[in-house]
């Protein structure tokens, strides 16, 4: 049970997390890094379990950045075998759950193995509507903005595209986000304040929320606290607070 009150007309659409400290939570036990990313699983699982409970409709994670490709190829290694194993262990939970998933990021130059994995776990959820679970793999913001632009630009050159019609619409339905809501929340574990080169255009108005647990501590009830932090703020979009609560009356 949680012990957490919610409101639940307030409920973010959208939740993304940066699930950060796999790491230093295996370090502190005196154990390999990959132990961490292991029992990493298991806090993705509340995650998702905690946001079906209370109604989010989108929850991005973001699992591999494309900066990470620059780690040692064995932690690399380890992380695409434990991708692999945790989809086929998973993939019907995901289904019971309602789950359906979907990816952003150059999942084309993932391992074969993980890219089949992904495809089978894909159409196997395809038609669940619960809740879409999107993970961030090989994904790097500033380079899913720079191929937007240049998939804009050549359709420009070919004149399937006005450069009149560019607008901030526009752009964002050029990105791999183009069919979800921009986050309303974004989470990020193991006390790092900065964003790493995710979702920076989609995140524009998002309210950031920064906790110190390690990823592999992260459980259901943290989950429902970084909501409940969400839902004491006043989100403004520029205007005066007056203006707001005006709006709300
Ligand atoms: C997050 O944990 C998982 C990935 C980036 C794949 P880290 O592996 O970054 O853990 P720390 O930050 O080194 O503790
Ligand atoms: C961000 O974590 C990427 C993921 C969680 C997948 P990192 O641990 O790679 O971020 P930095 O390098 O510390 O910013
Ligand atoms: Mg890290």
């Amino acid at each position: 049970m949680k012990d957490i009150q919610l409101d639940p007309k307030r409920i973010p659409q959208h939740v993304a997390i940066i699930m950060d400290g796999n790491g230093r939570w295996a370090k502190k036990k005196g154990e390999l890094r990959i132990f961490g990313h292991t029992n990493g699983v298991d806090s993705v699982r509340e995650a998702l379990t905690a946001a079906v409970e209370v109604g989010v409709q989108y929850l991005t994670l973001y699992a591999f950045s494309t900066e990470n490709w620059n780690r040692p190829k064995e932690e690399i290694a380890a992380l695409m075998d434990l991708l692999v194993q945790s989809i086929y262990n998973e993939i019907d939970e995901l289904n019971s759950k309602g789950v359906k998933l979907e990816t952003i990021g150059d999942v084309e130059i993932l391992p074969k193995t993980c890219q089949n994995a992904l495809i089978d776990a894909k159409k196997k959820t395809k038609y669940n509507k619960k809740i879409t679970l999107i993970l961030a793999l090989s994904y790097s913001s500033r380079r899913e903005i720079a191929h937007a632009i240049k998939k804009m630009t050549q359709e420009v050159v070919v004149g399937k595209l006005s450069s009149d019609s560019i607008n901030e619409d526009l752009i964002s339905s050029y990105l791999s986000t183009a069919n979800y809501p921009d986050p309303e929340l974004l989470i990020r574990t193991s006390g790092e304040n900065r964003v790493s080169n995710f979702l920076m255009w989609q995140l524009a108005y998002t309210e950031l929320y920064f906790t110190k647990i390690l990823w592999p501590d992260f459980k259901k009830k943290n989950f429902f606290r970084a909501i409940y932090d969400y839902q004491k703020r006043e989100r403004r979009f520029g205007k005066t607070s007056d203006q707001i609560l005006n709006e709300n009356v």
